[in-house]
C-alpha cells in the first residue's frame, strides 16, 4: 500500500493550477445515464473516484474513454429485456458513496434501478434515507433488499419536496430524477454547493428545464427526453483551499490559479482572520508568508458557510497558531478522525463528538508515521507534514488518490520535499 513521505520545513513558493472538481465531475458522469449518445466532459480530474464511476457506467452498458482530462461517455440504448440493465453492483458501489447518485438517473430513464447501498469515506453513518424519501415523493416504489435499493416507477411524477436536512447528494439525485418526471418539481431547503449549480448547468445543456440552483429552492419542469451535451467541469474549490493552506502552513508564498475565490469566501475570510494576507483576482488566490498566526474558531455548515471538506486541513493550520481555536463540525457526526493522528505529530487537541479544541503552539509539530483515515484527513496530515520538523510518513494514501489529482507533483513543484513509496 502506497505511503507518502513529507520532509517538513520547506517554505513553498510559486504558482499552482487547480484541477477540475471531483464532486462536480462524478455527478455529471451519472447524469450521462439520462440520455443516449456521446457526452463530453472537459477538465475532469484523473482520480480513483472518477475511475470507479467510469467502471460503474461501463457495467451499466456505457462506453467510457478518458484522455488528457477529457472524458467521453457514450450511453447505450437499452433493451427492456436486458438483464441487470439498471444495476449498480456492490463491488462497484461500495468503493465510493457517490455511486448512489446513479439511482435518480437510472430510475428516471429506465423506470427501474437496483443500486447497492454505498460505502465510501468512514465519516459517520452517512445514511441515504433522504435520497430514498425523495424518490418515493416522485412516485417510485422503493424497497431495501439484501443490501440493495430496488426502485421502480413507470414514469416519475413531479412533486413538491422539502428536504428535512440540507443534503448535497440528495439534492442532486432528486434534481436529476425530476428532469424526466411528468410535470413540475419544486425542491425546498436544497443544498447550494457550486457543484450542484455546475450539474444543473450540464442538465440544462442536455435540455432540462431547471431554475433556482444556487438558491434554496430549485424548480424543475420535467421534459420527455434529454440529449447528450459537452461541458467543462468547474474548478475544485476544496483542492484550491488545501493548496492555499499548504502555502500558509509552510510560511511560503503560493498563488493558487484557476479557481474563483468567490467559491471560497467563508474559507478565505477565516484565513485572513488568522492574520494571513490573501490577495485575490477573479481566478486566483495568493497567500503571503506570515511568521506567526492567530487561532480562530470555525463552524462547518452547508455552502456558502465554512466547508466541512476543509475542516481537517484548517485544523492542521490551527495546531501551529498562537492561541486556542474551537472547531465545530455540524455536517458530519464523526469527522475528527484526523485528530489523533495530528496529536501523534505533537498537536495539542481535545476532541469531543462534534467540537474539538485546538491549543495552538507555533513549532509544535514533529514528523512521525501517521495513518490516513479518509480523504480530507489525509490532506490534513500531508499539510501538517509540510510544517513538521523531520519526516512524516502518511500511510494508506489511497484515500488521497480518490480526491486529489497529482498532489505530490503539485507540492513538489512548489518546493516541497515529498515522495511516494510503495
Ligand atoms: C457531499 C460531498 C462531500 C461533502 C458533503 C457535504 C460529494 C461526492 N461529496 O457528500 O465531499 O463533504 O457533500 O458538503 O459531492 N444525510 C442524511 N440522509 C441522507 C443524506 C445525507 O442524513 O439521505 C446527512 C449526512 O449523513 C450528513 C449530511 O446529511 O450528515 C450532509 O450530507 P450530504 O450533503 O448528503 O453529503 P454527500 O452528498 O454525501
Amino acid at each position: 500500500m502506497d505511503k507518502m513521505i513529507v520532509s517538513g520545513g520547506q517554505a513553498l513558493r510559486g504558482e499552482v493550477q487547480v484541477s477540475g472538481a471531483k464532486n462536480s465531475a462524478l455527478k455529471m458522469l451519472f447524469a450521462s445515464l439520462l440520455a443516449e449518445g456521446e457526452h463530453v466532459f472537459h477538465n475532469v480530474p484523473n482520480l480513483a473516484d472518477v475511475e470507479s464511476a467510469s467502471k460503474l457506467l461501463e457495467a451499466l452498458g456505457s462506453k467510457v474513454s478518458f484522455s488528457k482530462n477529457t472524458l467521453r461517455v457514450t450511453t447505450a440504448q437499452r433493451k427492456a429485456t436486458e438483464k441487470n440493465a439498471a444495476k449498480g453492483d456492490y463491488e462497484l458501489v461500495r468503493k465510493m458513496r457517490a455511486s448512489i447518485l446513479c439511482l435518480g438517473p437510472l430510475l428516471a430513464k429506465q423506470g427501474e434501478a437496483i443500486v447497492s447501498l454505498p460505502g465510501g469515506c468512514a465519516i459517520g453513518s452517512r445514511p441515504i434515507d433522504l435520497h430514498l424519501e425523495a424518490m418515493k415523493a416522485l412516485g417510485a416504489e422503493v424497497e431495501l433488499r439484501e443490501g440493495y435499493v430496488h426502485a421502480h416507477a413507470k414514469r416519475l411524477r413531479g412533486t413538491s419536496f422539502l428536504f428535512e436536512k440540507v443534503t448535497v447528494g440528495g439534492t442532486e439525485n432528486m434534481m436529476m430524477a425530476a428532469t424526466l418526471a411528468e410535470g413540475e418539481t419544486v425542491l425546498e431547503n436544497v443544498a447550494k454547493e457550486p457543484e450542484i449549480g455546475d450539474l444543473a448547468e450540464y442538465l440544462i445543456k442536455m435540455g432540462a428545464r431547471i431554475s433556482g440552483h444556487g438558491t434554496s429552492v430549485i424548480r424543475i419542469q420535467g421534459v420527455e427526453k434529454l440529449r447528450p451535451a459537452e461541458h467543462t467541469v468547474i474548478a475544485d474549490r476544496i483542492e484550491a483551499g488545501t493548496l492555499l493552506i499548504a502555502g500558509a502552513i509552510s510560511k511560503g508564498e503560493v498563488t493558487v490559479k484557476g479557481c474563483s475565490p468567490h467559491l471560497l469566501e467563508a474559507f478565505v475570510g477565516k484565513i485572513r482572520e488568522a492574520g494571513f494576507r490573501v490577495d485575490l483576482t477573479e481566478n486566483s488566490m495568493t497567500v503571503f508568508p506570515q511568521k506567526s498566526w492567530k487561532a480562530v474558531d470555525i463552524t462547518t455548515a452547508p455552502h456558502p458557510l465554512f466547508p466541512t471538506d476543509l475542516q481537517a486541513q484548517f485544523m492542521a493550520l490551527m495546531t501551529l497558531a498562537e492561541g486556542t481555536s474551537v472547531i465545530t463540525e455540524t455536517v458530519f457526526e464523526n469527522r475528527f478522525m484526523h485528530v489523533t493522528e495530528l496529536m501523534r505529530l505533537g498537536a495539542d487537541i481535545t476532541p469531543k463528538t462534534q467540537v474539538a479544541v485546538v491549543r495552538g503552539k507555533p513549532g509544535c509539530l514533529t514528523g512521525a508515521p501517521v495513518m490516513a483515515t479518509d480523504l480530507r484527513a489525509s490532506a490534513s496530515l500531508v499539510l501538517a507534514g509540510l510544517a513538521a520538523q523531520g519526516d512524516t510518513t502518511v500511510n494508506r494514501i489511497y484515500h488521497l488518490d480518490r480526491g486529489y489529482e497529482k498532489l505530490e507533483e503539485k507540492l513538489s513543484l512548489l518546493g516541497a520535499k515529498i515522495c511516494r513509496r510503495a
